[in-house]
C-alpha cells in the first residue's frame, strides 16, 4: 500500500457522526433552507445578513464538535501511505484536527474569512469572530467587509488543478459520505476509473453515482471505515 497512490474524497456524511448535519438527508441543511437563499452570490447581494448569520452559525458549531473514528482512521492511514491526497467537500476543520493537515478543501473553509476587496483569506477564530454582525478585514487600508470563505453555487471549486492531477494518477480512489449530487466532485470517480484506479465507496445509503464504484460499503463511516482502511494497509 505504501507505494500506491491513494486519493480520498469526503463529503458531509463523514462529519455526521461528529454531530454536523449533512445537506440532503431527511434532517439536512437544505431541508430548512433553499440553496438559492443562503449559498449563492445572488443571496449574498440580496440578503447579506441572512447569509452571514447562516454561516456564522455553522462556524460556531465548529467549537462544539470533534473528529470521529472515520476522521481518525484516515489520519492513521495517511501515515502508512507515501502518496496520499485527502480532498474534502466539507467546510469544517475535522480532518485537520484529526491530523490530516494538508487536506484540500474544494468547497472552502469555515475557519477563514475572505476580504471582498482583495480576495485575501484570513483565519478568524477568536471569540469576537463568531458574532452575528459583519466583520472587516485586516488587509486593506480601509477595512473592507469579509465574506465567508465558502464556494457558493455558481462559483468555481478551489484547487481543481491539484485535485485533477492527483485523481488522474491515483491507483486507489475512496469516497466517504457523499450523495454524489454536486459536480465536479461527483464526477471525480469517473476520472479515477479512467485512470484505472480501484474505486471504493463508503456511504450510509447508495448515492446517485453508486454504480460507478468497484466496491460499495453501505453503513456509517465511523463504523466501517476503520476496518476497511486497516485491511488496505
Ligand atoms: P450530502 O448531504 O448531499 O450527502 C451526504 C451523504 O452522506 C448522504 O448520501 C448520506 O446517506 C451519507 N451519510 C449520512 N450519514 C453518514 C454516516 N454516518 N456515514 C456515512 N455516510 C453518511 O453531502 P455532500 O455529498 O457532501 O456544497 O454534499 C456535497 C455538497 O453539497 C456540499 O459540499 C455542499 C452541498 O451543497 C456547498 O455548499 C458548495
Amino acid at each position: 500500500m505504501a507505494q500506491q497512490r491513494v486519493v480520498v474524497l469526503t463529503g458531509a456524511g463523514i462529519s455526521a457522526e461528529s454531530g454536523l448535519r449533512t445537506f440532503r438527508d431527511g434532517d439536512g441543511l437544505w431541508e430548512e433552507h433553499r440553496i438559492e437563499d443562503v449559498a449563492t452570490p445572488q443571496a449574498w447581494i440580496a440578503d447579506p445578513v441572512l447569509v452571514w448569520r447562516f454561516y456564522q452559525a455553522r462556524r460556531r458549531q465548529l467549537l462544539e464538535v470533534k473528529p470521529n473514528a472515520a476522521h481518525q482512521a484516515l489520519a492513521t492511514f495517511a501515515t502508512k501511505t507515501d502518496h496520499f491526497t485527502l480532498i474534502t467537500q466539507n467546510v469544517d476543520d475535522l480532518h485537520e484536527r484529526a491530523g490530516n493537515e494538508s487536506t484540500i478543501h474544494m468547497h472552502g473553509r469555515l475557519k477563514t474569512l475572505r476580504c471582498e476587496q482583495s480576495g485575501r483569506s484570513e483565519v478568524r477564530m477568536e471569540e469576537a469572530d463568531f458574532c452575528d454582525e459583519f466583520l472587516y478585514c485586516q488587509c486593506c487600508a480601509v477595512p473592507q467587509r469579509l465574506r465567508h470563505d465558502i464556494v457558493w453555487f455558481g462559483e468555481m471549486p478551489m484547487q481543481m488543478e491539484a485535485i485533477h492531477s492527483a485523481v488522474e494518477k491515483s491507483d486507489l480512489f475512496i469516497v466517504v459520505g457523499s450523495s454524489g449530487h454536486v459536480y465536479p466532485a461527483a464526477g471525480l470517480v469517473n476520472v479515477a476509473n479512467a485512470a484505472g484506479a480501484t474505486t471504493i465507496l463508503v456511504n450510509l445509503e447508495a448515492p446517485m453515482n453508486a454504480e460507478n464504484f468497484d466496491e460499495v460499503h453501505l453503513g456509517k463511516a465511523g463504523e466501517l471505515l476503520p476496518n476497511i482502511l486497516e485491511a488496505l494497509s
